[in-house]
């Protein structure tokens, strides 16, 4: 699908991944609507139409997908409130992405993609982990995300549009407010010891926030149907390597507090080479890189605070 005048919904488009998506999108000339419970600034002086709405009333999912030619359905409960609102959870990333899937269905829309998440496969059998791992998650809020793919392929078949899924690694980068990346750099910033669980050395794959909305205008505009992708580097970071990067960049020297059990004894990793053959992605912002944007940000903020 050509994105250059393209009616695209994005539903969550006022959360972190939403605004960078949202951003590339009408940079690519796309025309966008966003469904979102809540309204953003962050949305402020783009040039997008915004309707605040649950995905869990079907009357406004309907309505919004009226005239829209692909649908990025980003609109989640995130990971630490549906881990414990469980029916909230089943609302929004379950019922909700069911209705985002069958709206677009009954409304004509040629293509969605769904951004899942690594999660969904649970613990790794296999490092790096291929697409065709299968999803054995094990909390809820991964379960809602792999209930909502299944979901997906039924009701593409079921209508006939084309689809693809996305599997984020672990997300980073500027606008960030929850998480292992800013709670260290709002800890460096402070003068404070930023604490980690475990040892520090349990690894993740950090993916960049711009490298993510590249993947999904990529996946929105490809080619290929009914296919799933990994997005994410191919490679782990420990913990220790994040802080040591961050420490260097502010000229100071970390000194963390170990506290808690490890989270996770095998990184989750994904093999990239589908989404580097399929769809021509491949991560590109290295973490140093991404790293520095964070606490610019956040170093930004904390003045416009003060002033
Ligand atoms: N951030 C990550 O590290 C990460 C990792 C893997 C996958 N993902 C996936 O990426 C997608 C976007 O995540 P994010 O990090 O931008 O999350 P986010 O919480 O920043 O944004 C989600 C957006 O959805 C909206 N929303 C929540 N419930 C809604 C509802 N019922 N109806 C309409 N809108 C609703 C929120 O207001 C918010 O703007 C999600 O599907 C998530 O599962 C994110």
């Amino acid at each position: 699908m050509l994105l250059d005048d393209a009616h695209i919904l994005v539903t969550g488009g006022g959360g972190f991944v939403g605004v960078p998506t949202v951003r590339a999108l009408l940079s690519e000339g796309a025309r966008v609507r966003v469904l979102d419970v809540a309204s953003s600034q962050r949305l402020d002086g783009l040039d997008c139409e915004v309707i605040v709405a649950d995905i869990a009333d079907e009357a406004a999912v309907s309505a919004a997908c009226e005239g829209i030619d692909g649908v990025m359905h980003l609109a989640v409960l995130p990971l630490v409130l549906a881990n414990a609102e469980l029916e909230a959870a089943f609302q929004a990333n379950v019922r909700g992405s069911f209705n985002v899937f069958r709206a677009a269905g009954e409304r004509g829309v040629k293509r969605v993609v769904y951004s899942s998440a690594s999660s969904a496969y649970g613990p790794p059998l296999e490092v790096p982990i291929p697409e065709s791992h299968p999803l054995r998650p094990n909390a809820f809020y991964p379960a809602t995300k792999a209930a909502a793919e299944m979901l997906l392929r039924g009701l593409a078949g079921f209508y006939g549009y084309s689809f693809a899924i996305l599997r984020y690694m672990n997300v980073y980068g500027p606008g960030q407010r929850m998480g292992v990346v800013p709670a260290v750099a709002r800890c460096l910033l402070a003068g404070e010891r930023p604490r980690l669980t475990g040892d520090g050395s349990q690894g993740f794959d950090f993916v960049h926030i711009e490298d993510c909305a590249r993947a999904n205008l990529l996946a929105l505009g490809a080619d290929v149907d009914g296919e799933d992708f990994n997005v994410g580097h191919g490679t782990s970071a420990p913990l220790n390597e994040v802080v040591g990067l961050m420490g260097e960049l502010l000229g100071v020297r970390p000194d963390p507090i170990y506290d808690g059990p490890m989270v996770s004894a095998t990184p989750r990793v994904g093999d990239v080479a589908k989404p580097q053959a399929m769809l021509g992605f491949s991560a590109e912002i290295a973490l140093r890189d991404g790293l520095a944007g964070v606490l610019d940000e956040l170093r930004e903020a904390q003045t416009a605070e003060v002033l």
